[in-house]
């Protein structure tokens, strides 16, 4: 048998909005081969997420359940990071004063990029598996010729920049891994051909984030650092039902990808579990599309 083995590997996620998040399903398959997590959540989200992982509904229960067979979602610590900040000096008065960001700073400190790798260098040491799952362009239901530049700046830095900010304030932590480190992040067919509904720059936030992953991973390899991305089919999660028609885009991508279904976030996870572990250790710079085959489709 070929083993997956991340046990002793410490894996950061980023993106835990809710349990239906793709973060949340790698998340847990991450653990489910061995991996200890720290997630890094938006400040805003993070009593939520607090309640999904304590939660003793039945459905919270049952949403914690790994897969496999390996027990139940245990997240070692639970940090708040808004990656539009690489540092507090970033954030600005108003934002400062919001309530629920007040609320965060008083019990956690710092939520910027810099504090969250700050902190988890202290309590873990290093980093072995970065996951990215971060996008929000404000104005994503405009047209692009809709788009104000306000908008298109936000989207850009929100769901592309981050990448780069978490890579370059992590690298102390992800540098020279024993077994390297893999940083995966995800993204999307809009950011290389036309789909309709995915505006307000986050056509252009993805087709960046395409290119800034290639460039990372040029950039970091020879500290023994991988980096990928899963182009990822379309999925009804909390983001993707901002953009309006997902159930329409789900039903079209169905109807005519040659595996004629829709994709399911657990299969998101174990394309992101094989991208983090030795099976893929001369993987670096690539984009695997795990999305029942839809791009290869001319019409
Ligand atoms: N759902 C789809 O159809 C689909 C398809 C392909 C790719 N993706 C990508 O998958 C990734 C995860 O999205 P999802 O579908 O799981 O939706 P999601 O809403 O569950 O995840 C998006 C996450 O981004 C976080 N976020 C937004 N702004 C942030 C900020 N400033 N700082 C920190 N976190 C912030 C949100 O809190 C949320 O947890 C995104 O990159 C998305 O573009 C989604």
């Amino acid at each position: 048998m070929i083993p997956i083995d991340l046990s002793g590997k410490t894996a950061l996620v980023t993106g835990v909005g809710d349990n239906e998040s793709f973060a949340w399903f790698i998340a847990k398959a991450l653990q489910a081969a061995g991996a200890r997590l720290v997630f890094a959540v938006h400040p805003r989200m993070i009593r939520i997420v607090e309640g999904f992982l304590s939660g003793d509904s039945p459905d919270d229960v049952a949403s914690r359940k790994l897969p496999y067979g390996g027990g139940s979602l245990t997240v070692e610590q639970l940090l708040p990071c808004d990656v539009s900040f690489d540092t507090m000096a970033d954030v600005p008065e108003v934002t400062r004063n919001d309530r629920r960001y007040k609320r965060v700073e008083e019990q956690y400190g710092d939520y910027s990029i810099e504090g969250l790798m700050k902190t988890v260098k202290e309590s873990h040491g290093g980093i072995d598996i970065l996951i990215h799952s971060i996008a929000f362009a404000p104005e994503i239901k405009s047209k692009l010729v809709e788009t104000t530049r306000a908008g298109y700046w936000t989207a850009l830095s929100i769901s592309a920049y981050s990448l780069t900010g978490l890579v370059r304030a992590g690298l102390p932590l992800l540098e020279n891994r024993p077994d390297g480190a893999s940083v995966v992040g995800l993204t999307y067919l809009g950011g290389v051909r036309v789909v309709p509904h995915y505006g307000g720059g986050m056509s252009t936030a993805k087709a960046a984030l395409e290119i800034d992953a290639k460039q990372l991973a040029h950039n970091v390899g020879s500290k023994s650092i991988r980096v990928n991305l899963i182009s990822a089919g379309p999925y009804a999660s909390r983001a993707a039902k901002g953009i309006g028609d997902i159930g329409q885009m789900i039903d079209y991508a169905a109807q005519r990808s040659p595996l004629p279904r829709g994709i399911k976030p657990e299969e998101v996870a174990n394309a992101a579990v094989f991208l983090c572990s030795p099976l893929a250790s001369a993987i670096t710079g690539h984009v695997l599309y795990v999305d029942c085959g839809y791009n290869i489709m001319g019409v």
